[in-house]
């Protein structure tokens, strides 16, 4: 269908597949606000080029705060990482629809994997451009013969935002001991939810209405050492915003922040961690 010239996509996600919709529209309504954390325009640029009523999904401005909040540090630890490591290897992993690669501009010598399933895969291809330095793999991440498409012979970087809790931990452990197995050296950033924060799924809106199920609950991020990865650090989510993030915010949303530093149990719900191996 076009819309004023403009090819609109159709979408079909169901499940763990549809909770993108949710972070990219976060990430489209923070480029609509008067003071954009992400200043993401690849973002809403796709939001408008989608054929799908984004207002069932669950994402109110306040709610988009918290999409933005997480994917600002994980923005930052890459770009600290790619600039230090300018030939890595990163991999993307449930990448959904997220333009990190447009936010960031890797170098040319850093080669970019975007992993997700293929039908999420399929909708990339047609909203964003390619560059000679990424690739696409679509795929289950824990279907790891997709491993075998990727170079092991230099230092990588992983980065994983809101794809560990729609994981099992058995095969997402498997998953990280596999990666960090595979390269010679490298980084794990992802997020983590509490065993709190799956048992009480059914508040997460964007989750229920997409119909996921989250299972993969982990409260101490050094439970994952195991996997052969070292915690360097750990920031549970009274302390993702930075202070010139937090300038930025209306007062209610500072309110919240402040109210998740006194209630610590609360803010141990979510962590955003970095690993090296
Ligand atoms: C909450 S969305 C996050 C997407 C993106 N990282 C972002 O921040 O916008 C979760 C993503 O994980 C993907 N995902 C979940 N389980 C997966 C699996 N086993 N293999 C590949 N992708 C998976 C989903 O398809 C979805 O795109």
């Amino acid at each position: 269908m076009k819309l004023l010239g403009v090819v609109m996509e159709k979408v079909h996600f169901t499940e763990e597949k549809a909770t993108n919709l949710a972070t990219l529209y976060g990430r489209a309504l923070d480029y609509r606000s008067a003071h954009p954390i992400l200043g993401d325009k690849a973002a809403d640029d796709a939001v408008r080029r989608i054929d799908y009523d984004f207002s069932r999904i669950g994402i109110s401005p306040d709610r988009a705060v918290s999409v933005v909040l997480r994917a600002k540090p994980i923005d930052d630890w890459t770009a600290e990482y790619l600039r230090a490591h300018p030939d890595a290897i990163v991999l993307h992993l449930g990448c959904g629809l997220d333009t990190r690669f447009q936010r960031l501009a890797p170098p040319e010598s850093a080669h970019w994997y975007d992993v997700d399933y293929p039908e999420v895969i399929e909708l990339r291809e047609k909203l964003y451009d390619k560059a000679p330095n990424q690739t696409h793999i679509g795929t289950s991440v824990t279907d790891f013969a997709w491993l075998d498409q990727v170079p092991s012979d230099r230092t990588a970087l992983i980065v994983a935002e809101g794809l560990t809790m729609y994981l099992k931990p058995e095969t997402g452990t498997e998953l990280f001991r596999r990666l960090a197995a595979k390269f010679p050296s490298g980084e794990l950033i992802c997020d983590l939810f509490s065993r709190m924060a799956i048992k009480s799924q059914k508040i997460n809106t964007p989750v229920r209405r997409a119909g996921a199920t989250l299972y993969w609950g982990v409260d101490d991020p050094r439970d994952l050492e195991p996997c052969g990865l070292t915690l360097e650090s750990s920031l549970d989510a009274a302390h993702w915003a930075t202070p010139d993030v937090l300038a930025k915010m209306g007062p209610i949303t500072r309110f919240q922040l402040r109210l998740l530093k006194v209630f610590p149990p609360l803010a141990r719900t979510a962590h955003i961690v970095r690993y090296r191996f």
